[in-house]
């Protein structure tokens, strides 16, 4: 669906701001679909040569503007600290933006620019390996056939489920800074495996398939948490000696804490954007 777009015409995906999140979508985006042309342009034109050698085939545009005019969809991946001059450039387009700034609220970006169609969307860092994990979400002027449309578009990345905006702090907590929380787990548990004596880059090795493994194992097998857990605990085995001593610490009660104050720093830069 994604190379239909405008009648008789080719899809084209535009970016404003060419930096590692809107590289690594344009890269996943245009994999998934030949069909679709991607054009942007950045204020630093080596980011954009590198955006280019990272998406063969992508245009660069002489400026913001020219990207929503020949853009059926345009990412707003600039920092958000960067956004003001952007949405004064661009403030009388009528264009489908897709703003994935974290923490800039959906009526903050209807405000700027009041004729386009907006979508909000909390991506993550595994966009970098096609493998994100996003939420997104619609302002009052965006249709069904545009969230559809994004939708399709982030689907090349990686999973994107629609949410109402009120989640989309959650989802921060959760999936967007959500990596940088599981890295720490991985540091602690390869660092464990290197105590024991295991060399560092089989540690990391050995670490990083049991991540992966034990997600895909819960992802295909459709087994929840609590299933595998007792899958591979025998009575008085190695397993359970283990658990006894995760289990008697407030491991739980740290994620919980590190997830909610995530997503109450959310809410404050969102409203700190809102002034
Ligand atoms: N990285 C993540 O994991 C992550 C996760 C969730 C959301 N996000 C959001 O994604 C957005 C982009 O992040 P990023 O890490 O990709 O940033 P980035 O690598 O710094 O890329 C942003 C690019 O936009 C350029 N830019 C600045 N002003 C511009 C303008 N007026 N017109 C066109 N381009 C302009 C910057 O150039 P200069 O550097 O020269 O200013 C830079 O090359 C941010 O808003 C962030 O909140 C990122």
């Amino acid at each position: 669906m994604c190379s239909a777009g405008r009648e008789n015409a080719p899809m084209r995906i535009g970016f404003i701001g060419t930096g590692n999140m809107a590289s690594a979508l344009a890269a996943s985006v245009a994999g998934g679909d030949p069909g679709i042309g991607i054009t942007g342009f950045d204020v630093s034109p080596e980011q954009l040569k590198r955006f280019r050698t990272r998406v063969p085939g992508a245009a660069a545009a002489a400026d913001n503007r020219e990207v929503v005019a020949t853009s059926n969809l345009v990412f707003l991946a600039v920092k958000p600290q960067a956004v003001k001059p952007v949405l004064e450039e661009i403030s009388g387009t009528d264009a489908l933006i897709v703003s994935i700034l974290a923490g800039v609220r959906l009526a903050a970006l209807e405000a700027a620019l009041p004729r386009a169609r907006l979508v909000r969307v909390m991506p993550n860092a595994p966009a970098l390996v096609g493998a994100m994990a996003a939420a997104y979400s619609g302002g009052t002027r965006a249709g069904d056939d545009d969230l559809e449309l994004v939708g399709a578009v982030l689907g090349h990345a990686g999973i994107a489920m629609r949410l109402p905006e009120e989640l989309l702090d959650a989802v921060t907590g959760v999936s967007g800074s959500g990596p940088a929380f599981v890295a720490r787990f991985i540091e602690a548990f390869t660092d464990a495996a290197i105590a024991a004596g295991i060399p560092r880059p089989a540690a990391v090795q050995l670490v990083l398939a049991t991540f992966c493994g034990t997600a895909r194992l819960l992802e295909e097998k459709q087994l929840a948490p609590e299933e595998l857990v007792a899958m591979v605990s025998s009575p008085g085995g190695t397993t359970v000696a283990g658990r006894a001593v995760l289990e008697s610490s407030d491991l739980a009660s740290v994620i919980r804490q590190t997830v909610s104050t995530t997503i109450a720093r959310s809410r404050e830069l969102g409203d700190e954007g809102a002034r």
